[in-house]
């Protein structure tokens, strides 16, 4: 460090360099002073720099100074290129697997030999792929019935899901062209999640699944899972070619439920909930931004062969 980069860090504020404004449109034609830059974007994002008071992800965000080593060390790996970093995947893996044991798959069942899952981008890129999942399975199932799935006038996919709803599903449903088919949650009444039987009236042979959210991001109740699977079960019961499944959105709830007394099952102990998400910081202490999925079955009716890739030239 050279002598005007040590007199800079200890007093930057009187300094020419911190008269310098942060570039919004172009790329600047000077370097800026290190110590600089650093202190001014710390300064531009102040109010959001504090994780013990991070409400925005509904919690507190600061973990152990250990895991600010460990993340530091790891900053230089792309963890999405799996096969490069295959210790990366692996320990990756390991938590998939915790997950879905604690989630209910029965303890002799193993991963990735009889479920599957992955670690995501926060609940956002989560609920995509249980989407994702839902969608394609979905046309392969209504194929087999023979339906015509390029018919779009008589066979648009549907979503069914309660219109308390994070906007992740939302962008689902744009992004893919299926039709959202809302249940609204009852202006002044206590009902403030599904209404199970207003959900199963929606249901026709070209819903996709039911998404279940155990946790409403608004009113902050929970849909009553297992209910909804007793009904699905009953609706499987007449119309075998085309089941329905159901997603859970546990995306503050996942990690909170199983350490708790109290709840009903809403996991994988109920047969038609195909996959669940969560995210891993909306109980606080944890960094955001990661999240998970696991489907209850590592088979191609979970997840169809199109959306699993094998990469050849990483690693
Ligand atoms: C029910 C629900 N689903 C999905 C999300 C998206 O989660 P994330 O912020 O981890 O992407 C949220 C976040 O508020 C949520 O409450």
């Amino acid at each position: 460090m050279t002598e005007k980069d040590q007199a800079l860090e200890q007093n930057w504020l009187g300094s020419t360099e911190s008269g310098e404004d942060l570039p919004d449109q172009d790329i600047p034609e000077q370097a800026m002073n290190p110590t600089v830059a650093k202190q001014l974007i710390q300064h531009f994002r102040l109010n959001e720099a504090k994780a013990d008071q991070n409400l925005t992800t509904f919690c507190t965000t600061q973990m152990e100074p250990e895991a600010d080593e460990l993340m530091k060390e790891a900053m230089n790996t792309n963890a999405i290129d799996k096969t490069e970093y295959p210790k990366t995947a692996a320990m990756c893996d390991r938590c998939v697997a915790m997950i879905g044991h604690m989630w209910g798959i029965p303890e002799d069942e193993k991963f990735p030999k009889d479920y599957i899952g992955t670690s995501t981008v926060g609940s956002s890129e989560g609920c995509m792929l249980g989407g994702l999942g839902m969608l394609f399975t979905w046309k392969h199932r209504a194929k087999a019935a023979g339906i015509n799935i390029n018919d779009l006038d008589h066979h648009r996919p549907n979503l069914i899901i309660g219109s308390g709803y994070q906007v992740v599903w939302q962008k689902f449903c744009t992004y893919w062209n299926v039709e959202m088919r809302q249940v609204p949650l009852k202006k002044g009444s206590d009902e403030l999640n599904l209404n199970i039987d207003e959900a199963m009236k929606l249901v026709d042979e070209n819903t996709i699944g039911i998404v279940a959210i155990f946790g409403i991001t608004y009113t902050g109740a929970i849909d009553d899972v297992q209910a909804l699977d007793q009904r699905v079960s009953e609706y499987n019961q007449s119309h075998p070619d085309l089941p329905l499944r159901i997603h859970v959105d546990s995306a503050y709830n996942g990690f909170f439920a199983p350490w708790v007394s109290g709840f009903k099952p809403w996991d994988f102990r109920l047969k038609n909930v195909a996959s669940i998400n969560v995210s891993g910081h909306k109980y606080g202490m944890v960094y955001p931004g990661i999240g998970w999925i696991v489907w209850r079955k590592n088979n191609y009716d979970y997840l169809p062969k199109e959306l699993r890739f094998s990469v050849q030239y990483l690693g």
